[in-house]
């Protein structure tokens, strides 16, 4: 590390590790229940481990971007963060707004629109908490001594983020409105801007592992960010096929999310042939394995795996089912998970001084995590099929087809704790780097 406010990025990813562990319980528990052993349904009854699960999920992911930031912004500003004991205030609200919500979920204290389960009180807390955020971050690239397009991209992504917040905050009596602009969040988030942060993430990354030159490896991010947009925007359509909008959306919804996946194919072409250019060899070659398996995965998980239902042929059959939760888990572990996972593994030698990389528990974290998600996504699309089948072509009843499919529950627990371990040794390793120290402090930022 080269300044020392980027210390406070160790503090984002120990609060992102918390509540990984938080949210692989709660999917344990929904997994349980899932088999018929859901003992704790009076006191977490499976909607309220659901919300649990996936608001825990995008809290984390945005705590991991938040500690990238203040680790990437200054190195990449030539500068301190700006007034970084706000970011301690920032650090500290965040945790107590998204403790008061999940906390809140347990007493049906939420607003039931999945993924924007957090009722409106706190959103008004999170707008404040993400105010802070970009005026901490937007003036350290304000009073920048150098700019670069990773930087600017890093910077715009989160800024949009934030922005695309706030249409899930407008208040709608009517069901069809509500769940329009519901998808202007959900959807402009993942398969839109947050995109343009896993593009700027991956060149920080990409620059430092792989030695090549920032020009050629920036000049992949302005392709990204095209068709991001050229895609990503018009494809908010593949969500608008059921809900009650005009008709003309299924053939743009269609078209358009189609090509969505060319941006991730190209970030993954990207992070490779970057690879095979290396100018050097980085100590730190996890980093570069969690780097390179985010770009491909991601591709499996959204691009591959989201163009399998993209099609209204094929979504007015899939829609809503198991295939969905198939697709959910992949494309949240390759794109987002990975490229949180990838930055604190780089980031924590530089952060400590202590340059744990090169050890057994680290490779096997990488490959249990991926092997036991891959499984994992096997099991809800074999589930996910089944059901289609049953229920929707043979037009068996939801619950007894639910029945059916609870042997795939089994696999998807086995295959589940296989992941799980490779997290704990992970997590493991993240201890075992100790606290951040000044002592890191180096002049050049390798
Ligand atoms: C990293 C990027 C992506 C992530 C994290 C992601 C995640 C998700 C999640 C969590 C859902 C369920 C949303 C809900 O029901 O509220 C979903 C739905 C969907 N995704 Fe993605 N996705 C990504 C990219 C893509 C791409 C590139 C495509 C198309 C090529 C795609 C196609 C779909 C479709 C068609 C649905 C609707 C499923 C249904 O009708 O139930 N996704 N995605
Ligand atoms: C041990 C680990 C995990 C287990 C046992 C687990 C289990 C589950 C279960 C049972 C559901 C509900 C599916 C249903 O409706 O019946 C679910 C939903 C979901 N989980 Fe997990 N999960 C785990 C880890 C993860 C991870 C690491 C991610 C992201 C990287 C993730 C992302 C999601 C998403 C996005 C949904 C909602 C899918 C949808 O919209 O349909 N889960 N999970
Ligand atoms: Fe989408």
């Amino acid at each position: 590390m080269r300044f020392k406010s980027q210390k406070i990025a160790y503090w984002y990813f120990a609060v992102c590790i918390l509540l990984i562990a938080l949210q692989i319980t709660y999917g344990f528990i929904m997994g349980f229940a899932r088999i018929g052993m859901d003992g704790l349904h009076d006191y977490i009854p499976f909607n309220a481990a659901r919300a649990t699960h996936t608001n825990l999920l995008v809290v984390w992911l945005l705590t991991g971007f938040m500690g990238a930031a203040y680790y990437i912004i200054p190195e990449e500003s030539d500068r301190e963060l700006h007034m970084p004991q706000l970011a301690w205030l920032q650090l500290i609200s965040w945790v107590v707004v998204g403790v008061t919500a999940i906390i809140g979920f347990h007493f049906n204290w939420w607003e039931g629109r999945k993924f924007l389960e957090i009722p409106r009180p706190l959103d008004y807390l999170v707008v404040v908490n993400v105010l802070l955020f970009l005026y901490i971050i937007g003036m350290t690239v304000w009073n920048a001594k150098k700019h670069s397009t990773t930087q600017l991209v890093l910077f715009f992504g989160l800024f949009a983020a934030a922005l695309l917040y706030l249409p899930g905050m407008i208040y709608f009596d009517n069901h069809m409105l509500d769940s329009y602009f519901r998808w202007w969040v959900v959807h402009l988030w993942v398969e839109g801007v947050w995109e343009l942060i896993m593009g700027a993430v991956l060149s920080f990354l990409l620059i430092k592992l792989t030695g090549v030159d920032r020009e050629v490896i920036e000049k992949w991010l302005y392709v990204i960010v095209g068709l991001t947009f050229l895609s990503g925007i018009l494809g908010t359509g593949h969500h608008y096929y059921w809900i009650g909008s005009p008709k003309y959306w299924l053939m743009v919804g269609g078209i358009f999310s189609a090509l969505e996946p060319l941006a991730f194919l190209a970030m993954a072409i990207w992070a490779i042939n970057m690879y095979r250019k290396k100018g050097r060899e980085h100590p730190n070659k996890l980093a570069l394995y969690w780097t390179l398996g985010c770009a491909i995965m991601s591709f499996v998980g959204a691009g591959f795996l989201g163009f399998a239902h993209t099609w209204p042929q094929v979504n007015k059959w899939t829609h809503g089912t198991l295939i969905t939760a198939m697709h959910g888990h992949m494309a949240f572990w390759g794109a987002y998970a990975m490229l949180v996972i990838a930055i604190m593994i780089y980031a924590l030698p530089q952060l400590t001084g202590r340059k744990l990389f090169d050890n057994l528990s680290g490779y096997l974290s990488f490959w249990m995590a991926n092997v036991g998600m891959v499984g994992m996504t096997s099991a809800f699309a074999v589930a996910g099929i089944t059901q289609v089948y049953l229920e929707r072509k043979l037009g068996m009843d939801f619950l007894t087809v639910q029945k059916e499919i609870q042997v795939h529950f089994i696999g998807m627990m086995l295959a589940a704790s296989v992941f799980t371990c490779g997290m704990l040794l992970f997590i493991w390793n993240f201890i075992r780097h100790g606290r951040p120290s000044d002592e890191a402090l180096v002049t050049t930022g390798d």
